[in-house]
């Protein structure tokens, strides 16, 4: 069984879609959520925690000076936790390599935009679809990736597209993408990561589900 630890930021909605996975048994004997570690006190995402028994711990990126110091109290959590799956799920703190060589194509992200579109330093939460809709982009959507040093750069599992529609605002937009992408492809992608099912060679992530 694989210990899957969960990093978070704010309202924990990908949180949620994951906890729902895992109780109607899609990681199977595979896979468990055991920590929920957040980047600030305070945020919803630790209650969804507690409602579902599930232990968390807030380590806030306000009292490390910089991301060296802050990536490795994070990595020490996280060995100290033998998390065999990382998953970043509105995370919104950039670690430096310290942790991705901690946990090689051990980790992954959700991103709400198609990579390698709208993606990379900046663009994150809202700021991402504010730009999409700037742009006047007809489909968005969403993207699952292991997390590599450059910032929502790694080889890309899953991604699922979704419309974009006249009059959509920003938040209209997160809430399509969230609602039919990324509460999908973030439990489908942790469950195939549960089952050794994707592999990685050249930069190229495979996925093998027959
Ligand atoms: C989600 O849309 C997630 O994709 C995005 O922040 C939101 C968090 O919502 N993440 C990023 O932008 C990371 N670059 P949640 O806390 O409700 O899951």
């Amino acid at each position: 069984m694989k210990r899957i630890a969960v990093l978070v930021s704010g309202g924990g909605t990908n949180l949620q879609a994951l906890i729902d996975a895992e109780h109607n048994g899609l990681f199977g004997e595979n896979g468990k959520i055991t920590l929920v570690i957040a980047s600030k006190p305070g945020v919803y995402a630790l209650e969804r925690a507690a409602n579902n028994d599930i232990p968390s711990m807030v380590i806030p990126r306000k009292e490390y000076p910089d991301a060296a110091s802050y990536t490795k109290a994070v990595t020490d959590a996280l060995l100290k936790e033998k998390a065999d799956i990382v998953v970043y799920a509105g995370f919104m703190t950039i670690l430096d390599r310290q942790i991705t060589e901690a946990f090689p194509y051990k980790m992954i992200n959700v991103h709400p935009a198609l990579i390698p579109s709208f993606c990379g330093k900046g663009y994150y939460g809202l700021h991402v679809h504010e730009e999409a809709l700037k742009r006047g982009v007809k489909l968005s959507g969403a993207t699952v990736h292991f997390v590599t040093e450059e910032c929502d750069g790694g080889p890309i599992i899953l991604q699922k597209a979704v419309e974009v529609k006249n009059g959509d605002t920003p938040e209209t937009l997160q809430k399509r993408i969230m609602e039919q992408a990324e509460w999908k492809i973030l439990p489908e992608a942790v469950r195939l990561l549960c089952e050794d099912k994707v592999t990685v060679k050249d930069g190229i992530a495979t996925v093998k589900d027959e």
